[in-house]
């Protein structure tokens, strides 16, 4: 099988331009397959909608404030993107279970790391993204999981997307709490610096926190695009670049049917109220049966785009 190192190995001997187009065409293929199946788990999860765009965006920018270069941060980004693709083996019943799981649920939750990096074995792309997948929830204090590895045994790549997880987890809308305020989210990261979170990256996260570096992002699924709200679930729905006015719309939580309609005037929406024109989902009174929530390959080839630039292949 064809993996990463062969790749790069073929990338140091001449090549004619042909056979050179035609190896980024491959990688970037296969980096679209790896990111099209990751987001199969957002779509699994009602109230996920947008979290790896947020989580892949929080850590290509925390990466890029620490000093990495673009095309770490880049991969780190990728990485924060594919950080949970091991959940796609964990059944419905625990992933959509509305509520605290109990201790054997949440033991079938903590498989999804190993689970993930046993789906990438072999893969030629997985040397990208498996140090996130594998260990994004190892704690510096060695509490974490699968390994309780602990302080700079953890590799910055799982430091880094283990902050923005966290942090896009508590600041989230769940179908039993609302998402927590950016400033309530930083205070807790500070409070467990060199427990729960790496001590430098953390303190590094927090002050792009209150310099505003997260507004953007946090209720977010898209840049420039907030979360659409469904008037009996919250933010769940996702809009894309390319939604047009009209285009229908299902709640994946409780699959009402809404119509996204442009208006004018102030809308408030976590954590900004937008001026000017603002999308507002209205419901149609119909409901779906069930809700497909479609990967954006839009969003996906951005990224996608962005490192295979900066690879120059
Ligand atoms: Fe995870």
């Amino acid at each position: 099988m064809v993996n990463a190192a062969m790749l790069d190995a073929a990338q140091r001997h001449e090549q004619s331009p042909a056979l050179q187009r035609e190896l980024q065409q491959y990688r970037q293929a296969l980096l679209t397959s790896l990111m099209t199946s990751a987001a199969m788990v957002e779509a699994r999860d009602p109230y996920t909608g947008g979290h790896l765009w947020r989580v892949a965006r929080f850590s290509m920018t925390l990466a890029e404030h620490a000093g990495l270069d673009a095309l770490e941060s880049t991969r780190i980004g990728i990485a924060g993107f594919l950080h949970d693709i091991g959940k796609i083996a964990i059944p419905d019943a625990v992933l959509r279970k509305p509520g605290k799981l109990t201790d054997d649920e949440f033991a079938v939750i903590k498989t999804h790391p190993e689970v993930g990096a046993s789906m990438l074995a072999g893969h030629p792309l997985a040397a990208l993204v498996e140090p996130a997948v594998l260990w994004h929830h190892e704690m510096p204090n060695g509490r974490g999981y699968p390994q309780q590895l602990r302080g700079d045994a953890i590799p910055l790549d799982a430091r880094i997307v283990g902050i923005c997880d966290a942090f896009d987890a508590m600041t989230s809308t769940r179908p039993y709490r609302a998402g927590m305020p950016i400033e309530k989210a930083l205070e807790i990261i500070e409070q467990q610096l060199g427990e729960q979170f790496d001590a430098t990256l953390g303190r590094l996260f927090v002050d792009l926190g209150r310099a505003g570096a997260w507004q953007h992002i946090v209720g977010h699924s898209d840049d420039g695009i907030p979360l659409g709200v469904c008037p009996a679930c919250g933010p769940t729905l996702v809009r894309t670049q390319h939604t047009s006015d009209g285009e229908t719309v299902t709640c994946p939580a409780c699959f009402a049917q809404l119509q996204w309609q442009q208006e004018e005037g102030p809308a408030v929406s976590a954590p900004s109220i937008q001026q000017g024109r603002h999308w507002r989902a209205v419901p149609t009174g119909q409901r779906a049966l069930f809700a497909v929530a479609q990967p954006d390959p839009q969003l996906i080839n951005q990224l996608v785009q962005r490192w295979a630039a900066l690879k120059d292949l």
